[in-house]
């Protein structure tokens, strides 16, 4: 692989003691977009956040564009962050926004732009994703996947070198999945932006990706091309792939025993 824009040395992180990731090992290469795959809280968005120093890791390092993480001061670490892009989970729009303030913000927030200049720039994202005529909406006037599109125009405003996605395509239809699903590659190839996709929509982004990370309890339980993954006969990395209920992935969150836990809340 080429010269590496994230690199995660055994990296290991707790939510208040409970273990998330245990000496995590990743390498995410310069200008290629790479998918981060794994079961529902198996802590791919914990990742991301990582990534952009909002939490730091128990042990192990960080290194983005070849910077130790932990060694950045606050400024250091928001002049990072100027460069990385983030679409979020749940979108996550101003609502009292319009859309055109909405991909504004980052640029307002960071630079000394004049507004002219602003203005300019936002169009041309805006119309980069097909939105420009809503500009002067609200984020509650636009549907769903539209409101996808504005996150995604917010989240290129700055030109960043890498873009982070978290499940870019839940609850798109299929046209506004490939819309979506066109428009990141789109980015990757005409910004040479480096892309972290992570979902757990397999399909799309062994479509999309160069380069696959799966991940489970913790651990990377495969990684590669996506014909190598496509090809590997790991039974836990087949269970994800095939979408199988049963395996020797658990679908429950760790609880206490269930006969035990419905009988204490009929004595309680
Ligand atoms: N702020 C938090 N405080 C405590 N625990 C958390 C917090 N955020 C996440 N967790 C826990 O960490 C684990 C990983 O969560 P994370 O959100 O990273 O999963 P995910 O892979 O993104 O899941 P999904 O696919 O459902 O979005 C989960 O068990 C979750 O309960
Ligand atoms: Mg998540």
């Amino acid at each position: 692989m080429s010269e590496a824009l994230v690199i995660f040395d055994k990296v290991s992180y707790s939510y208040n003691g409970k273990p998330v990731f245990h000496d995590l090992s990743i390498e995410v290469p310069v200008n290629k977009t790479i998918g981060i795959m794994g079961p529902s809280g198996t802590g791919k968005t914990t990742l991301l956040k990582l990534i952009g120093g909002q939490i730091h890791p128990d042990r192990g390092k960080i290194f983005v564009y070849g910077q130790d993480l932990s060694t950045l001061s606050r400024k250091e670490l928001f002049g990072l962050r100027k460069n990385m892009g983030m679409l979020f989970q749940s979108g996550a729009l101003f609502s009292d926004l319009s859309v055109f303030e909405n991909v504004a913000f980052p640029l307002r927030e960071h630079t000394d732009l004049n507004s002219e200049l602003i203005r300019y720039l936002v169009l041309i994202k805006l119309n980069a994703v097909g939105l420009r005529g809503t500009a002067n909406l609200f984020p509650r006037e636009l549907s769903g996947g539209m409101q996808r599109r504005v996150a995604l125009a917010r989240a290129m405003s700055l030109d960043p070198d890498l873009i982070m996605y978290d499940e870019p395509f839940t609850g798109l239809d299929p046209i506004a999945l490939g819309v979506i699903s066109n428009l990141i590659r789109n980015v990757g190839a005409v910004y040479d932006t480096t892309s972290i996709i992570v979902s757990h929509d397999i399909e799309e982004t062994l479509t999309i990706a160069d380069y696959l990370y799966v991940l489970s309890e913790g651990e990377i339980i495969g990684h590669g091309t996506p014909s190598e993954l496509k090809n590997d006969k790991s039974k836990r990395l087949r269970q994800f792939l095939n979408g199988l209920p049963d395996g020797p992935v658990p679908f429950h969150y760790p609880a206490i025993d269930y006969m035990a836990d419905l009988i204490s809340s009929v004595v309680d």
